[in-house]
């Protein structure tokens, strides 16, 4: 997300980091992507390397990609699978499934950018715990869940 927070403008992503996309390529490969209908149609197509699961509730559907209509229904797609499950957006997205993620990797574009779609509230769940990667125009930020303690 940008310094506003923002992480979408007009059905995109408004800005064009190759480094970035490097290294989600790299840590999401192998792994399931999982998305909104709406960021799948920005994108257009699947992401080769990784299994695609679409959450839709109009019945959407495309060729090489798995469509979801509940999150019942992902988790018996993906439960009983060996591989991680990466959360990919958009904003309706993020704000339905963050909750149950156990790591979270931001990436931070340094400015301000004019957009539509904004990244939810998470940071009285997460604590930051490290920045694998810092570049002049990003850095991304790996958190965890705050631990909660309960008698
Ligand atoms: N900067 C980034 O890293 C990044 C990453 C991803 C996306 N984006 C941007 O974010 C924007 C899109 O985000 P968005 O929030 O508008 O849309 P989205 O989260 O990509 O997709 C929303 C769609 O997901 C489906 N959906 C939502 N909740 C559901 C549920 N509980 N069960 C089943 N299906 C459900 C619905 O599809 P149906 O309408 O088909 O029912 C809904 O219209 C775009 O601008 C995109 O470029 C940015």
């Amino acid at each position: 997300m940008s310094e506003n927070r923002v992480i979408g403008a007009g059905g995109k992503i408004p800005w064009h980091l190759p480094e970035d996309f490097k290294w989600f390529r790299q840590v999401t490969t192998g792994h399931w992507l999982v998305m909104g209908r709406k960021t799948f149609e920005s994108i257009g197509r699947p992401l080769p390397g990784r299994e695609t699961a679409i959450l839709s509730r109009t019945g959407f559907a495309a060729p090489g990609v798995h469509t979801v209509p509940s999150i019942e229904a992902l988790d018996t797609l993906v439960g009983g699978d060996s591989r991680d499950v990466f959360v990919a957006g958009g904003a309706e997205i993020y704000s339905l499934l963050l909750t149950r993620c156990s790591d979270l990797f931001l990436t931070r574009v340094k400015r301000l950018v004019p957009g539509d779609t904004y990244f939810p509230p998470f940071e009285t769940n997460f604590s930051l715990i490290g920045t694998p990667i810092e570049t002049e125009e990003f850095v991304v930020e790996h958190y965890q869940p705050r631990p909660r303690w309960i008698a």
